[in-house]
C-alpha cells in the first residue's frame, strides 16, 4: 500500500488551448499561455492498495461514478503502465471553488492527481514528465504543474508536449477577480467542445496565427505590459468564443451578464482603468487586472446585475507534493 497527497492550482489560459491535433493523448492543436491562479486549489490523495478489485473515488465527500469515475481510471492506468504494476487505488479529491462553471476545475485536479499517484507509485518524475502525465488527464493540467505564468509548447504534434514555467508568481502581482454569473455545471464540456472546434472554418486561422499570439503575449508577461496584455488576451478569448460559436452544432458559453461585464471592462480601460476579460468554456468573466486597480474593479464588479459573488485568485506556484508515506 502506498500513499501520497498533492495540491496544484486551476490556472487562467490568456491564450487558449481549444482542440487537438491528436485526441487521445491530448495534444493540443496550438501552443496556450496561462497564469496559475493562488488562492483556489484542488487537494488529491491516492492510496493503491492491493485489496481493491476496481478504482475508487471520492470527490468533494460524494462517491465519484459514471464518466468521472471511468476517467480518473483511465488515467490511474497510465500511471499504473509507467510503473508496471496492476493494483487498484482509493483516490480522494476536493476543490474549494465551483466545479464547472469556467474556472477549470479539471486542470487543478489532473495536475493534483498526476503528482500524487506518480508519487504513490513509486514514480519520481521530472517536472516535465509530470506535465506530460498530467496533460492525458486533462490538456489545461499540464500548465498547473509548472509555477507561475506557464506556455504549453506545441510543435509538429509531438506526444512529449508539455508546458514550462516563463516567470514565476512573483515578477508580476496580476488580480484575477472571477466575476461567476453562473455557477451551473456547464451542459458541453471542453473535451467534447475540443472534438468540435475543427467543425469551424475559424479554428484554421485561428490555428495558424496562434505563434504571433503567443509571442505577443509571452513579451507582454515579460515586460510587465499590460496594455498589450489586456488587448492580445480579449483577442484570443474572443477568436476562441468565435469558434465556439460557429462549430457544429455550436457552442454559446456566453450569458446576457457576460456580455455586460465584457462591455464594462472595455469601457473601464478606456477610461484609464488597467483590467481586461477572458472567458473559458462557461458564462463567468476572468477579468485581469494590475494590483492598483484591483479593489476599484473588484467594488465595480460586484455592482453589475447578474454577477452573483466575485472570486479573487492571484499568481499562484506550481503542482506540490503534501505528504507521503513508505509501503507496509
Ligand atoms: C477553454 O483542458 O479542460 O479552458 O483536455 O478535455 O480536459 P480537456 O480540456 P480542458 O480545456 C480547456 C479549455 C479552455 C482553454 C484553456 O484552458 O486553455
Amino acid at each position: 500500500m502506498q500513499f501520497a497527497a498533492a495540491h496544484a492550482h486551476p490556472n487562467i489560459a490568456f491564450i487558449k488551448y481549444w482542440g487537438n491535433c491528436e485526441a487521445e493523448a491530448r495534444i493540443a492543436a496550438n501552443g496556450s499561455i496561462s497564469m496559475n491562479l493562488a488562492g483556489l486549489y484542488s487537494r488529491t490523495s491516492v492510496e493503491f492498495d492491493s485489496a481493491l478489485r476496481v478504482d475508487e473515488l471520492v470527490l468533494q465527500d460524494e462517491p465519484g461514478k459514471g464518466d468521472t469515475l471511468e476517467r480518473v481510471s483511465a488515467f490511474l492506468d497510465i500511471v499504473r503502465q509507467l510503473s508496471n504494476t496492476n493494483t487498484h487505488a482509493r483516490v480522494e479529491s476536493e476543490n474549494n471553488f465551483p466545479m464547472g462553471a469556467g474556472i477549470a476545475s479539471s486542470a487543478s485536479a489532473f495536475a493534483a492527481l498526476a503528482v500524487a499517484a506518480s508519487h504513490a507509485a513509486g514514480l519520481d518524475l521530472t517536472e516535465k514528465q509530470l506535465s506530460q502525465l498530467a496533460r492525458q488527464g486533462s490538456g489545461s493540467a499540464c500548465r498547473s504543474i509548472p509555477s507561475g505564468f506557464v506556455e504549453w509548447q506545441i510543435s509538429e504534434c509531438e506526444a512529449d508536449s508539455a508546458a514550462v514555467s516563463i516567470a514565476p508568481p512573483e515578477h508580476w502581482p496580476l488580480v484575477d477577480h472571477i466575476a461567476i454569473v453562473n455557477q451551473e455545471h456547464k451542459l458541453v464540456g471542453s473535451t467534447a467542445g475540443h472534438d468540435l472546434a475543427h467543425t469551424s472554418i475559424l479554428q484554421n486561422s485561428r490555428v495558424a496565427d496562434a505563434p504571433r499570439r503567443l509571442e505577443i503575449c509571452r513579451r507582454a508577461i515579460l515586460q510587465r505590459d499590460f496594455e498589450s496584455l489586456a488587448e492580445i488576451i480579449e483577442l484570443d478569448c474572443n477568436l476562441m468564443h468565435a469558434v465556439m460559436m460557429t462549430s457544429n452544432p455550436r457552442l454559446l458559453y456566453w450569458e446576457p451578464t457576460t456580455l455586460a461585464v465584457m462591455e464594462r471592462v472595455k469601457a473601464w480601460r478606456a477610461e484609464g482603468f488597467l483590467a481586461a476579460y477572458t472567458i473559458d468554456a462557461g458564462p463567468n468573466v476572468h477579468v485581469i487586472c494590475e494590483a492598483s486597480h484591483q479593489a476599484l474593479i473588484k467594488e465595480r464588479l460586484g455592482g453589475i446585475f447578474g454577477v452573483a459573488q466575485v472570486i479573487t485568485a492571484h499568481p499562484g506556484g506550481g503542482a506540490e507534493l503534501l505528504s507521503e508515506m513508505s509501503p507496509n
